[in-house]
């Protein structure tokens, strides 16, 4: 390996379907960096050691994907965010230690913050579908921006309530066969669930109960325009997709291992949107 060029890496098992390497390698080349982002196929029982040789490796830090995200909040040393999403997806080296966060948080708010501005400005009712991993971070991101309640909508109501017991009294957990009342109530909707993907069942809500300036996001982004999103702007309503929140949950990494702080760009999203287009 070169020792002038600084390298980082995505995490997964498998990791044949992460998008980060073409992320990264689209802002490398954008701006001119002696820099290398590489995949890094590695199992559950390997996960530790790699982790723990990652410098020897040649790596500045990495990304972590499924499975690898609590075992790495676990071998690291995580920071508020990671600590509270109870999983790290980014890790660095410095001063000999190996440092953690969530950038999943980031990604949601600095998404929302982008597509649409003010988002927050009356943080009052939010409607989260889910109580998996990425329900956490966007839980983590609403606390943060100050929501006095977050309805956590899950089939299984023991995640939700676990939801509640990790953030605080903000979050009320809720069955599905609250969630048309719910609606009517909430400022910002979040589809956190994979229903609606590609493959998955069809994320089966009416969102007619929805105020006209509802801000509706969503974390999928395959398919690009989920049915939400699309019944969303059907209403002119506003919306945030899950491309958006995948390409700012990169930016810390990137600044992080290779001191320039990336900009998402239209140029990057239609990279990302022609990749998806050719593998979907
Ligand atoms: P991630 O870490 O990506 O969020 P996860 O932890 O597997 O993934 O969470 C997936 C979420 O989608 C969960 O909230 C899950 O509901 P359960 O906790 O009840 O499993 C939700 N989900 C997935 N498939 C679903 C389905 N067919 N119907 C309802 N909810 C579903």
């Amino acid at each position: 390996m070169n020792g002038s060029v600084r390298a980082a890496c995505v995490i997964g098992w498998p990791v044949k379907h992460s998008r980060s390497p073409l992320i990264h390698e689209f802002w490398i080349k954008r701006y001119g960096l002696a820099a290398a982002y590489r995949s890094e196929e590695v199992r559950p029982e390997e996960f530790a050691d790699f982790i723990a040789t990652l410098a020897e490796r040649g790596y500045v830090g990495a990304n972590v994907t499924l499975p690898h995200k609590e075992a790495a909040l676990a071998l690291s040393e995580p920071d508020d965010r990671a600590r509270l999403v109870g999983a790290a997806n980014t890790l660095w080296l410095a001063d000999g230690h190996l440092y953690s966060t969530n950038t999943d948080v980031e990604g949601f708010v600095d998404n929302l913050d982008a597509s649409v501005p003010g988002w927050d400005a009356h943080p009052d009712e939010a409607v989260v579908l889910g109580a998996g991993g990425a329900a956490r971070a966007i839980v983590c991101g609403l606390v943060e921006r100050g929501f006095s309640c977050i309805h956590v909508v899950n089939r299984t109501l023991g995640r939700a309530e676990a939801l509640r017991a990790r953030f605080g009294h903000c979050v009320q957990p809720a069955h599905w066969s609250a969630a048309h009342h719910l609606l009517s109530r909430a400022c910002l909707l979040v589809n956190a669930t994979s229903l609606g993907m590609t493959g998955q069942p069809k994320l089966d809500l009416d969102i007619t109960p929805l105020h006209q300036d509802t801000v509706v996001a969503d974390i999928v982004y395959v398919p690009l325009v989920t049915p939400l999103i699309a019944a969303a702007r059907a209403r002119g309503m506003p919306t945030a997709d899950g491309l958006g929140m995948l390409l700012y949950q990169a930016v810390r990494g990137f600044s992080l291992w290779f001191e320039v702080r990336p900009d998402v760009t239209p140029e990057l999203r239609a990279t990302v949107e022609a990749d998806l287009a050719r593998s979907t």
